[in-house]
């Protein structure tokens, strides 16, 4: 259990400050925005304009946030999406049940972020007609990186804090389960970082970041 502290960013949407990793779950400027701009936008937007069905791999459920926002979109899109989160330490129940998200998206679909925090560990559901959902409980470490995703949010914390995700052994994981034209986005530009994701042979996109932010990635794999 991880004993971490609720806040609002520059948004008005809440984070998490994680006590484990000292750092917080989203950009201070705005959680809601940067989930908009770096995972919906630039990743599943983008992504969509290739493929219509899409299977996306998360690295780091988290507060559901990016979980919950693309199913919003699948819902009001009409697209299917199956949506599988990785996640090691659980945002504990007194937490999650006050996050402010769906009320600062205007959304009455308040449950269905209930519905990804309480649903089964390592069990695929139907959120809905065009939402399939399933969360495993594990490290990124422990993953086999199943070869079948057209999409990855990559999220883990910044490389400040977890430099082995930023680097060629997990990168070449990521690269290696997704399909191809499948891309990986983040909201990280760091330039170790980017070398090392075209060392494991992505293609790699500096595009502008969520406000605030100069740079995001986005990388295809071709
Ligand atoms: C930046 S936060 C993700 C935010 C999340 N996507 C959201 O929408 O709220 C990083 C997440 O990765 C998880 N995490 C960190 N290290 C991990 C590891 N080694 N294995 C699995 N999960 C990990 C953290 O617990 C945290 O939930």
């Amino acid at each position: 259990m991880e004993d971490s502290g609720l806040f609002l960013t520059g948004d008005g949407s809440h984070s998490i400050q994680s006590e484990k990793f000292k750092v917080a779950y989203h950009s201070i400027h705005g959680a809601i925005q940067e989930t908009e701009h770096v995972f919906i936008q630039a990743g599943l937007v983008k992504r969509l304009e290739t493929k219509k069905k899409i299977s996306i791999l998360e690295t780091g459920l988290g507060t559901g946030l990016n979980a919950f926002m693309s199913y919003l979109f699948a819902e009001r899109h009409k697209i299917h999406l199956h949506y599988t989160s990785l996640e090691a330490y659980p945002v504990q129940e007194d937490l999650y049940k006050i996050l402010n998200f769906a009320e600062q998206l205007g959304s009455d679909q308040a449950a269905q972020l209930q519905g990804i925090h309480t649903s089964d560990w390592n069990k695929s559901i139907s959120l809905s007609e065009y939402f399939t959902f399933e969360k495993v409980l594990t490290d990124f470490n422990d993953y086999d990186f199943p070869s079948k995703f057209d999409l990855i949010y990559f999220d883990a914390f910044a490389p400040t804090s977890q430099p082995e995700f930023w680097e060629v052994p997990f990168l070449r994981k990521n690269y290696n389960c997704l399909l191809p034209g499948g891309m990986l986005t983040t909201y990280c530009a760091k330039g170790s970082f980017k070398r090392a994701l075209k060392e494991v042979g992505f293609t790699v996109e500096s595009i502008p970041g969520p406000p605030r932010k100069r740079e995001m990635v986005r990388a295809v794999k071709r």
